[in-house]
């Protein structure tokens, strides 16, 4: 007999609905959902969910864990920990490590690390370059999530700025292509003319003077244009302005969306206010904007002309952070608290449970055809989350898991926590604490 856990008296999102019931796990897998199950054995572990929320396991399309190479920063081990506290059960990873992720070898050696280390399920994303079009062309695209391009300059160098490589890469690559974007040249000019005017001591909260509106404006629309004259596959990360919501449409089933486009927990949450009491805590590019940005994101988010939530999970030291505004890295930890954040959003009247889970949790398995996860159906792989809904907590230093210690949500109380991961019908996480076994795996795709 397989090993199997029973989750009884559960609220269960998922598509779009809430039942209360139980949910049967067999093995890796979920092997009945119904309004009432029995235990088959009396081998069968028995969780009393007490009425929480249970919701499939968020899979976050969008974290920097900084390994290889940056390991002052963070680990997957440790990144993963705090994803799997936060409800977070896979990963998909950036490429701007050192050596960067540009090469099938560089992408294998990661999954050898992530194999070894890892407790959430995990896959990457190969970088483009301005010359390694062969290897976008040489990789399964069974392997690996997709091909990242930064067409804006961020932490690590990775800018491809070369308009013939460009075409190349959006008429070949059959991957979906994720992108950053910021016009460089926008993003300079404006730098420049506040070192002109403030010398290094230019105030944080010109970051999104610098890295503005026109910059993310500029550098989205000539993406999605070259994605429409190609056909390429284009999925635009990290949108953080109104203007570009004039960009994406509603009309279509994400399934048949040729572009698509995705929030981050930051964007929806700080505002151009914040930069007073948070400073460099939230320099994040692109920068966090003003109140009227955030509002016009929600309100795209919730009309389906953003089809992903994501992290965007970019840790740095609290030492890196203190810098000066110019040399203060971009990016904070996010993983631990996305859905704490989310929820608090929901008892605000932002949004429903079922549309976190849609955006965090279906959206992002159907965009990476990714293979049976992100739903609660039978068959599909046991990735679980049980969410209390009111058990506050307050962010500290002695609760976060982040390798760097710190987060930019220190000092917030939520009012909702995850109490139990499952990660393929493994207890990884449970009241606080971590499983000693690891049952995490590489993503599949369905292409
Ligand atoms: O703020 C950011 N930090 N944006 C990025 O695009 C990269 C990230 C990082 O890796 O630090």
């Amino acid at each position: 007999m397989p090993k199997q856990i029973l989750i009884k008296n559960a609220k269960i999102v998922n598509e779009n609905n809430t039942m209360e019931g139980d949910v049967l796990i067999e093995d890796k897998f979920i092997a009945n959902v119904d309004t009432s199950i029995s235990a088959k054995s009396s081998e069968t572990t028995i969780i009393d969910a007490e009425g929480k929320y249970l919701i499939p396991g968020l899979i976050d399309d969008q974290v920097h864990f900084r390994e290889p190479g940056l390991t002052h920063k963070a680990t997957i081990a440790s990144e993963s920990k705090a994803a799997i506290a936060g409800g977070i059960t896979s990963f998909i990873e950036m490429p701007n490590t050192n050596p960067q992720t540009v090469t099938v070898e560089a992408l294998e050696d990661k999954f050898e690390i992530a194999s070894k280390s890892s407790i959430a399920n995990y896959s990457f994303m190969l970088g483009g370059t301005n010359d390694n079009l062969d290897e976008l062309l040489k990789v399964d695209p069974k392997s690996v999530a997709g091909i990242k391009l930064f067409l804006g300059s961020s932490t690590g160098n990775m800018l491809v700025d070369d308009p013939k490589t460009l075409k190349e890469i959006f008429s070949k690559v059959k991957l979906v292509i994720s992108v950053h974007c910021e016009d460089e040249e926008t993003v300079k000019k404006n730098l420049e003319s506040c070192l002109a005017k403030y010398g290094e001591d230019i105030p944080i909260s010109m970051h999104p003077k610098i890295r503005s509106e026109e910059a993310c404006y500029k550098s989205s629309s000539k993406a999605i244009e070259l994605a429409k004259e190609t056909g390429a596959r284009l999925h635009v990360f990290h949108l953080s302005t109104a203007k570009e919501m004039e960009l994406f449409g509603n009309k279509l089933p994400l399934e048949k969306k040729k572009i698509t486009s995705e929030v981050c927990i930051h964007h929806l949450w700080f505002s151009e206010e914040d930069y007073d009491s948070k400073g460099t805590l939230i320099k994040w590019n692109p920068a966090v904007k003003s109140s009227k940005d955030r509002e016009a994101l929600w309100k795209a988010l919730i009309n389906d002309k953003i089809d992903v939530i994501a992290t965007d999970h970019a840790p740095h030291t609290w030492e890196e952070k203190q810098n000066s505004y110019t040399k203060a890295p971009s990016g904070g930890p996010l993983v631990q608290h996305a859905l704490s954040a989310l929820m608090e959003m929901h008892h605000r009247g932002k949004i429903s449970v079922e549309k976190i889970v849609e955006k965090m949790c279906h959206n992002p398995a159907i965009l990476f055809e990714i293979e049976k996860r992100g739903f609660i159906r039978k068959g599909y792989y046991a990735d679980l989350v049980l969410v209390d809904p009111v058990s506050p907590y307050t962010v500290n230093k002695q609760n976060i898991l982040y390798k760097c210690g710190w987060s930019p949500f220190e000092g917030t109380t939520f009012k909702s926590r995850v109490t139990h991961t499952f990660v393929n019908g493994h207890i990884a996480y449970q009241n606080l604490k971590f499983s000693d076994e690891r049952a995490a795996m590489r993503l599949t795709f369905n292409r």
